[in-house]
């Protein structure tokens, strides 16, 4: 058996405001293997983001045990962690977290240089990244030239051009319409299923979860259910939507 990409054991996750604390994870445990592709869902405030910031080490846990490609997140310094970060996961957020003004090559390639690769392979591989979800055309744009897909892709290449094992994507497809929505799933579905980058996505569309091999519902800080959704065991699936899958690959 492989060792899990991400795994939770018993987390929890308490935010203090005002006094006041908010129990967002109240022991959440999972695990998630090499070559996944996972949906997260639940309703809003269920703790969803905040599951994705900790298996994304961008946050750690109030308590329990997180290990990310083996290693327990804390016993890690922060440096240490963000290495392990820059080395394993990509994340796309939502409001996809570009530099304005900077052109889509170089946020592309802005991942690299905190690993220290020279400045001409940082780009040979940020222009491999962009042709790679179908953006070799707009190399120089920047992000205030773009369509809001465009952009979404330009943050689906910067999560890869480390070449990460996890990809963490939160909405990826909520600010999208519904064609570019389609784009963007066709383009994680093919990295997943050429590149076996795992993919764990939280989204609230069920048409998007019910493409994903495994389901995890998340409700008041807690997984509710885990579970593989119908026509997702089969080969190619049995509903439309896997069978759209099969048609774009
Ligand atoms: N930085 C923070 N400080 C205090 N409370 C927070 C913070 N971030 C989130 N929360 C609270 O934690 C709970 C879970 O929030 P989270 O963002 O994880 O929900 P979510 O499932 O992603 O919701 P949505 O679907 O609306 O994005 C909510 O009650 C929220 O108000
Ligand atoms: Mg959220």
């Amino acid at each position: 058996m492989s060792r899990p990409a991400l795994e939770a054991i018993d987390v929890h996750r308490t935010y203090q405001l005002e006094g006041v604390s908010v129990e967002a994870l109240r022991g959440v445990t999972l695990r998630v293997d090499p070559g996944e592709f996972v949906a997260v869902i639940g309703p809003s405030g269920s703790g969803k983001s905040t599951l994705m910031h900790l298996l994304g080490c961008l946050d750690r846990p109030t308590s329990g045990t997180l290990r990310v490609d083996g290693r327990d997140v804390s016993e890690l310094s922060d440096a240490e962690l963000a290495a392990l970060r820059n080395q394993t996961i990509g994340f796309v957020f939502q409001a996809f977290h570009l530099l304005p003004r900077t052109t889509a090559v170089e946020n592309v390639a802005l991942p690299l240089v905190y690993r220290g690769v020279g400045r001409a392979e940082r780009r040979r591989r940020a222009v491999e990244a962009l042709q790679a979800v179908g953006l070799g055309h707009r190399l120089t744009h920047r992000p205030t030239q773009m369509s809001g897909g465009e952009q979404q892709r330009v943050a689906i290449a910067r999560a890869l051009v480390g070449e990460p094992r996890v990809l963490l994507a939160d909405e990826p497809t909520g600010n999208l319409d519904t064609r570019t929505g389609e784009e963007v799933m066709g383009i994680l579905e093919r990295l997943n299923a050429e590149r076996g980058v795992a993919v764990v996505l939280v989204t609230h569309e069920m048409d998007v979860a019910g493409r994903a091999r495994r389901i995890i519902r998340i409700r008041d800080g807690l997984v509710e259910s885990d579970s593989v959704p119908a026509g997702a065991a089969r080969d190619g699936g049995v509903d439309g939507g896997a069978g759209e899958r099969e048609a774009r690959s």
